[in-house]
């Protein structure tokens, strides 16, 4: 079997990644790189050090500030309510954030694919849990070939066959792999049955001779954007609590339960209240985005305001000349068409939305805030920051409005 990647390989970007640090508390390019790949782009000036305003567009900037703030309340916290973050990678997609977030006390880091899980891995982020199951062969090997080199690698499974097929992989591998039981919270999107099935699984994960019970997961996606604080609460603790009674199942059976991870940033606050659940799964909120903004918060029940809009698409205006209305370089391929629609910061009085491929527009309402010229530039509030952070190879990391660092979204793209 070709494997993946090798020691080799990780090894040198391991090296890589080393040289990247820039003198600041964030990672990224450094000076010498960017003058680097300047010259190879044909002389552009290097960003560090420049206003995000004199970015070219469409541009992903993330504001540092907001950004450490959003990473610091989220482990405040959760360590008050005495439990653990485990982040989601699905979100930013980015070494260097996945990095800040282990430094700042985080257990461990979640990814979506094994190839996001392979990228961040080659960069040096060792504790990984695979929330997706693997179902083909090809994907299981590459799973158990990532193994062999990460030790803090942890996948899920949901059928005893998934299991099985796992564990003869294992064994081809000569690993014995670490797995969590994925159990359904009620949406029937991914999952075992709780109870008596979910059991079973455990039992049978416990006996294969390629696999290491570590506990599980069960996350419930369905409850993170429901609207007040009061009714996501009362929702997600309903829909987790046969969760919990399946995770007291496998204690009474000498089952392993280190590890109960589910939640996110929309139940972040809520998910300590399930007993015996160890941490929370959270992406969205390093970056917060429209959808959130709008499920709510304890303390408004109109604007979710626990964690800062840290992320931000810079457009430029391309026409200004008809009246009500003007178009930028924003469209589609650097907003998405996800709803609610990007929202201009600072502003008000005006609708955003990006339905066309290359461009963006802008329609004035009678109280807008302000009206653009050609050549203008705006920040947008992304509408779903997953998705976003996924069109674009790098992002921006600033403060004050000055361009501190240069961060790869090194995974971005790695949907396999
Ligand atoms: C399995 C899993 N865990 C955690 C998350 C993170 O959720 P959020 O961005 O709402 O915090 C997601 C998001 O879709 C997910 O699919």
């Amino acid at each position: 079997m070709t494997m993946p990647f090798s020691r080799r390989h990780f090894l040198q970007t391991a090296g890589a990644g080393a040289a990247v640090w820039v003198p600041s508390a964030v990672h990224g390019y450094t000076g010498a790189e960017m003058a680097r790949r300047a010259e190879q782009s044909g002389g552009e000036l290097t960003p560090l050090g420049l206003s995000m305003w004199d970015l070219d567009t469409p541009a992903l900037v993330v504001d540092l500030d907001a950004l450490e703030a959003n990473i610091a309340t989220m482990q405040r916290t959760v360590t008050s309510n005495g439990i653990a973050s485990r982040p989601h990678a699905k979100t930013h997609k980015c070494p260097a954030i996945a990095r800040m977030q282990l430094e700042t006390g985080s257990v461990g880091i979640c990814v979506a694919k094994v190839s996001e899980a392979q990228v961040l891995f080659d960069h040096g982020i060792d504790k990984l849990l695979l929330t997706t199951s693997n179902v083909t062969p090809l994907k299981i090997r590459r799973a158990m070939g990532l193994r062999k080199w990460c030790d803090g690698f942890v996948q899920t499974t949901d059928t005893a066959a998934n299991a099985r097929d796992l564990s003869a992989a294992a064994e081809a591998a000569g690993v014995v792999a670490d797995v969590v039981v994925d159990v359904d919270p009620g949406g029937h999107r991914t999952g075992i049955t709780p109870g008596v099935p979910a059991l079973e699984l455990a039992q049978l994960v416990d006996r294969l001779p390629g696999l290491r019970l570590r506990g599980m997961l069960c996350y419930d996606g369905g409850s993170q954007h429901v609207k007040g604080f009061e009714a996501r609460q009362a929702q997600t603790l309903e829909r987790l609590a046969a969760a919990a009674e399946t995770r007291e199942r496998f204690q009474r059976s000498g089952l392993n339960t280190e590890i109960f991870s589910g939640g996110g940033t929309g139940t972040y606050n809520i998910d300590h209240q399930t007993p015996g659940l160890t941490d929370v799964q959270v992406g969205s909120y390093v970056f917060m985005d429209a959808q959130y903004i709008d499920i709510g918060g304890a303390d408004d029940p109109d604007v979710y305001s626990d964690f800062q809009p840290a992320l931000t698409i810079l457009a430029t205006v391309l026409n200004a000349q008809y009246a009500g209305r003007a178009t930028t370089d924003a469209g589609a391929k650097a907003c998405t068409i996800n709803r609610p629609w990007s929202r201009i910061k600072g502003e008000s009085g005006m609708i955003y939305t990006s339905g066309s491929d290359e461009f963006g527009s802008i329609r004035y309402e009678a109280d807008a805030s302000r009206t653009y010229a050609v050549g203008d530039k705006l920040e947008l509030i992304v509408s779903h920051c997953d998705p976003v952070v996924n069109l674009y190879d790098q992002m921006y990391a600033v403060r004050n409005g000055i361009v501190e660092a240069v961060w790869a979204i090194a995974a971005r793209g790695r949907s396999t």
